[in-house]
């Protein structure tokens, strides 16, 4: 036994501690799992690298008081112990589960459990490698949120006797290089993104408690409270330099934020047992996420998507098909499938055109950038 046997990660103050807990119990978690981790595929999560010196040389002092109101929040800490299985936590009947509902519920958890560690990964890394204060600071606390995010996703998934082994992803699992800037529009628009995914089903399993078949949602709310402190540290971050947010820039912005509301789209429609179970419309869901997220996004990026336009779900719904093609190429094989994957492929990017050449909205960005949770 180890100094952190007995210890748990929701109680960890840095992300090192967290990943040391995780360490002792990964001799439990299971290969399978770590696999479905490992795959880099245009739908899974995947792990970032970056010019983490550009990243130090950032200077927050033209946007002092927010930083440090948001710093100070952070650094409070309201969510400590917060991530851990408690009385709330109901007996889960793994055994139980309808088939389908439990491959696609563990899918939704391993990818869950992936991102928050891709995030953990990335700000750690950040932290480790930094001089300046303010930037070493943030992404150390960070950090220590998407540990405990993590290591509360793999206690639920080790219950099902599944769990991913997050040491040996560190380890092997491949790093794609962003440059900042691009780190800045993903990273932001993933940590927002995810706070209206975690409260939008929040307010719904709330609303009809029925349908809450598994008592990690009931931690959803403080923990889309942190993502959406990260996306406002990222929106900061992009303040600091209004290059980022202007000009030829906003042709990257109006990219990311297609390909993340895409990509969530075709991932969420491959999951139609969990949608069922939680009695949402994936169609409604989608629409009411990037509804927020784009509410929220106007802090800082002078664009929103035009989700109400004719060719919006349209095409989403030809890249879902696509993708669908695409994965059952794969799975026939041989010349057939070869020509299914091409055909898919190209429908894929023909669909990806058509959306992201709708006009976007523009808008004016405020002047003050924080905003709190209010949804
Ligand atoms: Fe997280
Ligand atoms: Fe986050």
């Amino acid at each position: 036994m180890n100094m952190h046997a007995g210890q748990h990660t929701a109680d960890a103050t840095t992300a090192e501690e967290g990943l040391a807990i995780q360490e002792e119990q990964a001799r439990f978690d299971s290969k399978a799992a770590t696999e479905v981790a490992m795959q880099n595929t245009l739908l899974t999560p995947r792990f970032y690298t970056t010019d983490f010196d550009e990243l130090d040389a950032i200077n927050v002092d033209g946007i002092r008081a927010e930083w440090d109101e948001l710093i100070a929040q952070m650094v409070a800490d309201p969510n400590k112990g917060h991530f851990r299985k408690n009385e709330d936590w109901d007996h889960v009947d793994w055994d139980g589960m309808e088939p389908q509902l439990k491959k696609e519920f563990i899918d939704f958890l391993i990818s869950s459990c992936t991102a928050e560690f891709s995030g953990c990964v990335l700000y750690k890394e950040m932290k480790r490698r930094g001089s300046n204060k303010d930037i070493t600071q943030l992404f150390q606390l960070m950090a220590r949120d998407e540990a405990r995010h993590a290591g509360f996703i793999n206690d639920a998934l080790r219950e099902a006797g599944v769990a991913v082994n997050l040491g040996f992803l560190t380890q092997k699992k491949k790093y794609t290089y962003f440059r900042p800037k691009f780190i800045y529009y993903a990273t932001y628009l993933s940590e927002k993104i995810g706070y209206a995914r975690y409260i939008t089903i929040f307010r719904h399993l709330e609303a009809n408690p029925q349908h809450r078949f598994h008592p990690i949602f009931k931690w959803f709310q403080e923990w889309c409270n942190d993502e959406f402190s990260h996306g406002e540290a990222f929106a900061l971050l992009m303040k600091t330099d209004p290059k980022l947010t202007s000009g030829g820039n906003v042709y990257w912005i109006k990219f990311f934020l297609t390909a993340v509301y895409a990509t969530m789209y075709v991932r969420d429609h491959q999951r139609p047992a969990f949608h069922a179970a939680l009695g949402v419309d994936t169609d409604w869901y989608a629409h009411e996420v990037f509804t927020k997220t784009s509410k929220l996004s106007e802090q800082i990026f002078p664009i929103t998507l035009d989700i109400d336009h004719p060719r919006w779900q349209r095409n989403l719904e030809r890249l879902w098909h696509a993708n669908v093609r695409i994965a059952k190429a794969d799975k026939a094989g041989g010349i057939g499938g070869v020509f299914g994957r091409l055909l898919g492929s190209a429908q894929a990017a023909l669909a990806f055109v058509s959306l992201y050449t709708i006009p976007a909205k523009r808008h004016e960005v405020p002047e003050q950038t924080r905003l709190q949770p209010a949804y």
